[in-house]
């Protein structure tokens, strides 16, 4: 697949933010002056245009990043069924063609400086019969970062995928911890929320001869940034704005809650002379 530069967003899990995640870093790369192109390269739950079936999620990518590249490119792949690709593509009597996925993106990255490509589901999620998102990351060989929702349960989905992720030899970046649901009235609820990135904080990081009160859960151990607490914000939905008006509210709510960390290193993409950085 080439040497992309640029990002791969993963998550742990379907509808965690993983779009919204990668359209406001995208926008935040076109505010910032730089030549992002959007990727989708596998999409289920397709809306039928004309003669193909387009992915909701390309469009909204190709919106904050405003590009025009053909759907074709920025999505080569897309089934109808919102199921897991290797299952909607066996219902539909075809397979994933990998060559097309590595033409499309060839084909972007001639196109741009560097690519916010979003993943599918997580990180397990089958693809054909051999392939999972994992073995599409590394066929693209760019460095991952992992959205997860916060509340209940997300210390367990997000230590489990960041340990496959090492398993596999993926290069993270970190989390991202993203509220994808209005805030709950359910006080228990409320207090997972409130105490997830202090704990999930812990279990990621590694301070050799340091005491914290929750050991590393990573194998290697090692120190996984945790990269933004990203809140829900309702007013994102809304597609009746202008492009200009909900690039500006995605831009402002990257820079308040996404780690500079992060920022600075997209930033660096965007050099010229800068090579796949890690
Ligand atoms: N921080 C947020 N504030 C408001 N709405 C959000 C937030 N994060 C996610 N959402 C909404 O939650 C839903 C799921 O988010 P999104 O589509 O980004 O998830 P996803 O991980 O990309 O899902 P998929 O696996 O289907 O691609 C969407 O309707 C999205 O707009
Ligand atoms: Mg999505």
């Amino acid at each position: 697949m080439g040497r992309p530069v640029g990002l791969f967003i993963t998550g742990t899990d379907t509808g965690v933010g993983k779009t919204l995640i990668a359209a406001g870093l995208a926008a935040w790369c076109r505010a910032k002056g730089l030549d992002v192109g959007v990727m989708k390269p596998i999409a289920t739950g397709g809306i039928r245009r004309q003669d193909q079936w387009i992915s909701p999620d390309a469009m909204v990518l190709a919106r904050a990043a405003g590009v025009d590249d053909p759907v074709s490119l920025i999505n080569p792949v897309c089934f109808r069924e919102p199921l897991a690709p290797y299952v909607a593509a066996q219902r539909a009597g075809q397979s994933i063609r990998w060559d097309s996925i590595r033409r499309a993106s060839e084909q972007l990255q001639a196109r741009h400086r560097f690519l916010m490509i979003e993943g599918i589901g997580g990180l397990l999620v089958p693809l054909t019969r051999r392939h999972t998102v994992a073995d599409l990351i590394r066929a693209f060989n760019l460095p991952v970062v992992i959205v997860a929702r916060r509340g209940l349960g997300t210390l367990n989905h997000t230590l489990l995928t960041v340990r496959e992720a090492q398993r596999q030899k993926l290069r993270m970046r970190g989390v991202l911890l993203n509220a994808a649901d209005p805030p709950t009235r359910d006080a228990g609820l409320r207090l997972a929320e409130q105490t997830n990135p202090h704990a999930l904080e812990q279990c990621l990081s590694y301070n050799k001869g340091t005491q914290t009160d929750l050991r590393n859960c990573l194998c290697p151990p090692s120190s996984i940034p945790l990269l933004g607490q990203t809140p829900y914000e309702a007013s994102l939905m809304s597609g009746s704005v202008s492009d200009s008006r909900w690039r500006h509210q995605l831009v402002r709510w990257v820079e308040r809650h996404c780690s500079p960390v992060l920022l600075e290193w997209l930033l660096s993409l965007g050099m010229p002379g800068q090579g796949t950085a890690t």
